[in-house]
């Protein structure tokens, strides 16, 4: 159940960069070097320390302070921020819903504590909105490390899995999951595939995606899609429960481009024909690829549908199967065979989307109940 959600700062709640990036570049001009935006995009959300040295090591440039460009950028900022709107959209709404569902909020910023005070002040809210502010100044490793959020949950009382990290930034997401919580990735400047597959739970364009909600569960639903009493099991083994909440078009575009790069490594000397598989796990929304492996021996081959499934076992155990593609250069696309089939029926759902593709990208979409309508599943397992 998601008792607690935090939330980082620039590019979740503000939006900062553009008004840090342009006084970074002020300050090293005054010092005589020239930047661009360019210069400081790697740095962005990495720290204040980062944020300067970073660009001034990349073009060797040693005469400038971090304590004078500190205080150069804090009385122009401080300045700025009261002008411009730097607020994103949602933020007070999920604030006023979460209180409201008494759910307890936590800003985890690596920015420096007056910058994140200001910023909270400039999105019309208080610092004792949350429970919990932490800054740079409260912890010495900065995200990736899970350090920042790990010390949030500490000071909550909250574990892991109850809380939810909120994250534009692969670092920050790696940060979140480094501390063991679920994350949801903001679209606001990586693309939402990026932040799949770097881990991200469920991806959503801004807080405004999620809207008001009145408790947990209905938050809960709204972000991951789970709602108790329609968890879907999978397969023989009655796998579940399921997660969902991520886009679904983000997911098959991936998983065709898997298929299709597993495909090139198709070991198929004997047929020469080439198969690409790959399938979307329900629990992770982890996506795994396979490719037919033939072998002098016939019979000892294996097809790419059953190749996918064996090393999502081997990453995760008993898997269900939310999505699976096949691509193939067969016209029409390439089903999988009867044996696979059976394998599949194992670890899917009669819903579960089969969708089958050539290589120019024409597709036939079925559900697993239109392939195999009657799988054998064994007297015991049957639900
Ligand atoms: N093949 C697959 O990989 N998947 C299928 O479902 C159909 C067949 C492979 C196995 C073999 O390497 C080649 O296609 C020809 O049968």
């Amino acid at each position: 159940m998601i008792r607690a959600l935090l939330f980082d700062m620039d590019g979740v709640l503000v939006d900062s960069e553009g008004i840090a990036i342009s006084i970074g570049i002020e300050y090293f001009s005054s010092k005589g070097l020239h930047l661009s935006q360019e210069d400081f995009k790697n740095y962005i959300g990495t720290g204040e320390e980062n944020f300067f040295s970073g660009p001034a090591k990349e073009k060797g440039f040693h005469d400038w302070s971090l304590k004078e460009a500190s205080s150069f950028t804090r009385s122009r900022y401080l300045d700025r921020v009261k002008k411009e709107s730097i607020a994103l959209a949602g933020v007070k709404e999920v604030v006023k819903s979460s209180r409201k569902a008494g759910l307890l909020m936590a800003v985890c910023s690596s920015a420096p504590t007056w910058k994140v005070l200001a910023n909270i002040e400039a999105i019309g809210l208080e610092s004792s909105d949350f429970d919990v502010v932490v800054s740079a100044a409260d912890i010495k490793r900065n995200k990736p490390y899970g350090d920042i959020y790990q010390f949030a949950l500490i000071r909550l009382g909250i574990a892991p899995d109850e809380a939810v990290v909120f994250e534009d930034s692969l670092g920050g997401l790696a940060a979140g999951i480094a501390a063991g919580c679920p994350t949801v990735g903001l679209e606001t400047s990586v693309e939402g595939d990026r932040l799949l597959s770097h881990g991200a739970k469920a991806v959503i364009k801004d807080l405004s995606a999620i809207g008001e909600f009145k408790s947990s569960e209905e938050l809960e639903q709204k972000l991951f899609g789970v709602k108790k009493d329609d968890m879907l099991v999978y397969g023989a083994n009655l796998i579940g429960p399921i997660k969902g909440g991520c886009n679904k078009e983000i997911l098959l575009s991936q998983a065709l481009e898997m298929a299709k790069k597993a495909r090139a490594n198709a070991y198929a000397p004997y047929s020469k024909f080439k198969v690409g598989a790959a399938l979307v796990s329900a629990a992770t929304n982890k996506i795994y690829a396979g490719c037919n492996v033939e072998n002098s021996s016939y019979g000892a081959t294996i097809c790419a549908e059953r190749n996918a499934i064996l090393s999502a076992i081997a990453a995760e155990g008993a898997i269900g199967i939310d999505l699976l593609v096949v691509v193939s250069d067969d016209n029409p696309p390439a089903p999988p065979c009867a044996l696979c089939l059976q394998v599949l029926a194992e670890f899917s759902r009669p819903e579960t989307e089969v969708v089958l593709s050539d290589l120019d990208g024409n597709k036939n979409v079925y559900l697993f109940k239109d392939l195999l309508p009657n799988p054998f599943i064994f007297p015991t397992m049957r639900k």
